[in-house]
């Protein structure tokens, strides 16, 4: 087996040596004709293919059950043989965990659990030796109630961090309502006696807002930025940055929200003002990539943030897509399959191109540490169709005219681990609406169920590297339990299979890197009434391939768009071909890439 993994390694490092002496032309040239129209321009950051990693469940290098720096560094061969250009890193700053990292106590310090600044250097080096480039969290719309700027600012009405937070003086009465996301009451404001004010908190009561409306705190946030490129660090993922800007009068909610709470608060009043500052202060001065979370960001907002002459950020990930085939019901989504409605999944993936199509560039991804496992989701994980399916899904990911982003762990097609018991769960987001629920009486068997498919843990189980104890993810006791499929699903196997998934990933992600069309080129729908099958053209410099991808578990027809015939198939993830003359069988979830030429 050593010497399979030994000539795996060795044939991947060959094909990356090739790939960095062909390493993609500069920025700021145009790839050609697009089917008529001018070809959108070309950036580093939109040829990327980016791998999100999970620190605390990649790989844990000390025996602490938790994920650590030394252990990603451990790993970075791997991540290089994937054929993904840049990392993104969950936090790793120092938190107290209220919201694994998203409370970060210390913006400039690495958390205890994950290592030293030494470990975070070193780890960096090793990507950047590697052409890996690393792009990190940066979570400002709050911080952790453990900041020092918090500690201060709760201190005293007076006291010079006071204008950090959102305050609320009591004597005005309670506050006009808030909703917050993981609250036990759902109540974003928090009484605390000191002052005798509340304290604004769209997350967890751990999480106060920060208050963007003051200048001090912004520059503050600029220098922490700086520090962080000045290290090197090549760009940010910015978490709900479209909340950052508040009416600090706080009124009411505005009738025409009707209810929703995440589209009033993406629409601050000093918002683009705010990132243009950013922008202007920070961002030009640096080669750096950004992606705002785009929480409640919807498509007629969208060029607002990534607009060509906006001066904002780059890019962004809207949410339509992963919200799809689920419903919701008060604050909880819960997985329906009655909603799995292929065309209108379609739809939302050509108005979101159609958004970006003269100006912005877009994003695109199935799954993250929010989402459950994208190929329980979009895919099927039973043991017949688990791996055709997640091929399936990365074929999409990896043609879409979007930069994409791949969540750890689906490389290999791992799956949601469906905890039954709430012991089990770690996410303080399941945690509370349970906690909740028990005490208005709901239905928690329900709730439980729901969860299974849905809670956020699904995503948060730690990678499974092989076959042996805890997927070879720690020597200690993992914090989050590992998956028990893991004996069969994991690293080590999918190495050894040249038919796995993992291989089949690599190899798209290669065609991907070597087919501008599949970057640059115009996307078009075809067969938008075809319940199972998703089949679109990317068309550039009079070349045209055809995507094809069967969701469904039965046989999938579509046909060539008229005018063409079939060229080459570029790739297949099965052996079966799937043209007969001109029209397609796809058998169960079977993906391909043709090339079509003119009749
Ligand atoms: C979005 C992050 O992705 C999520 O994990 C976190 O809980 C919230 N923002 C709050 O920071």
């Amino acid at each position: 087996m050593k010497r399979c993994l030994i000539l795996f390694w060795v044939t991947l490092l060959a094909a990356c040596a090739h790939r960095a002496t062909t390493s993609p032309p500069q920025t700021g040239a145009t790839p050609g004709q697009h089917d008529g129209a001018t070809a959108p321009r070309r950036a580093w950051w939109k040829e990327v293919v980016v791998y999100q990693v999970y620190p605390r469940s990649f790989k844990d290098s000390d025996g602490d059950g938790v994920g650590d720096l030394k252990g990603i560094t451990s790993q970075l061969d791997y991540i290089k043989n994937l054929g993904v250009d840049v990392v993104w890193l969950n936090p790793v700053y120092q938190s107290p965990n209220d919201d694994n990292g998203y409370d970060i106590s210390d913006y400039r310090a690495i958390m205890r659990e994950m290592g030293s600044m030494a470990d975070f250097d070193a780890m960096l080096q090793g990507m950047h030796q590697r052409g890996i480039k690393l792009i990190m969290d940066l979570v400002v719309n709050h911080s952790s109630d453990e900041h020092r700027w918090f500690q201060q600012s709760r201190r005293g009405r007076d006291n010079r961090y006071r204008g950090y937070y959102h305050w609320w003086p009591a004597e005005k009465g309670t506050p006009p309502k808030r909703w917050s996301y993981f609250d036990e009451d759902a109540n974003a404001w928090r009484y605390d006696s000191t002052t005798h004010a509340y304290y604004l908190h769209y997350f967890s009561r751990k999480q106060p807002d920060l208050n963007w409306e003051n200048r001090r705190l912004r520059h503050e946030v600029y220098d922490l930025m700086r520090f962080w490129f000045d290290k090197g660090v090549d760009g940010f993922r910015m978490d709900v940055i479209p909340f950052i800007s508040k009416d600090t009068t706080f009124p009411p909610l505005p009738a025409e929200y009707g209810g929703n709470y995440p589209a009033y608060y993406a629409k601050g009043p000093h918002l683009h003002e705010y990132l243009r500052e950013m922008n202007r202060e920070v961002l030009r001065k640096y080669n750096v990539m950004t992606v705002g979370e785009g929480a409640g960001v919807t498509t007629d907002d969208a060029l607002k943030f990534v607009g060509d002459d906006r001066q904002e950020l780059q890019t962004f990930f809207q949410f339509e897509i992963v919200e799809r085939w689920g419903r919701r019901q008060g604050d909880f989504m819960y997985p329906d399959s009655s909603n799995r409605d292929l065309p209108a999944l379609k739809d939302v993936f050509t108005r979101w191109d159609s958004v970006f199509a003269n100006s912005g560039w877009g994003t695109v991804f199935l799954g993250n540490h929010d989402q459950s496992r994208m190929v329980s989701r979009f895919g099927n994980d039973t043991p017949r169709y688990r791996n055709a399916s997640a091929k399936m899904l990365h074929t999409l990911l990896l043609t879409m005219r979007a930069t994409p982003y791949i969540y750890n762990g689906d490389e290999i097609g791992m799956a949601n681990i469906r905890f039954s018991d709430i012991r089990d769960y770690r996410d303080l987001m399941t945690i509370n609406y349970y906690k909740r629920l028990e005490r208005e009486g709901g239905d928690l068997r329900e709730f439980l169920a729901a969860q299974a498919e849905v809670s956020r843990d699904n995503s948060r189980t730690p990678i499974q590297w092989s076959a042996d104890s805890n997927a070879g993810f720690t020597r200690g006791v993992p914090w989050i339990r590992v998956n028990p499929d893991y004996r069969t699903v994991n690293v080590a196997a999918a190495v050894r299979d040249t038919s796995s998934v993992l291989h089949y990933f690599r190899r798209m992600v290669e065609l991907r890197k070597s087919e501008p069309v599949l970057v640059y080129g115009r996307y078009q729908l075809l067969d938008r009434e075809n319940p199972e099958v998703f089949a679109y053209t990317r068309s550039l410099n009079g070349r045209t391939l055809m995507v094809a991808l069967n969701f469904g578990s039965g046989v999938g027809h579509t046909s060539l768009p008229s005018g063409y015939k079939a060229g080459r198939i570029l790739i297949n993830n099965m052996g079966i071909a799937p043209v007969r003359v001109a029209s397609l069988v796809l058998e169960p979830y079977q993906a391909f890439v043709l090339e079509l030429k003119k009749e």
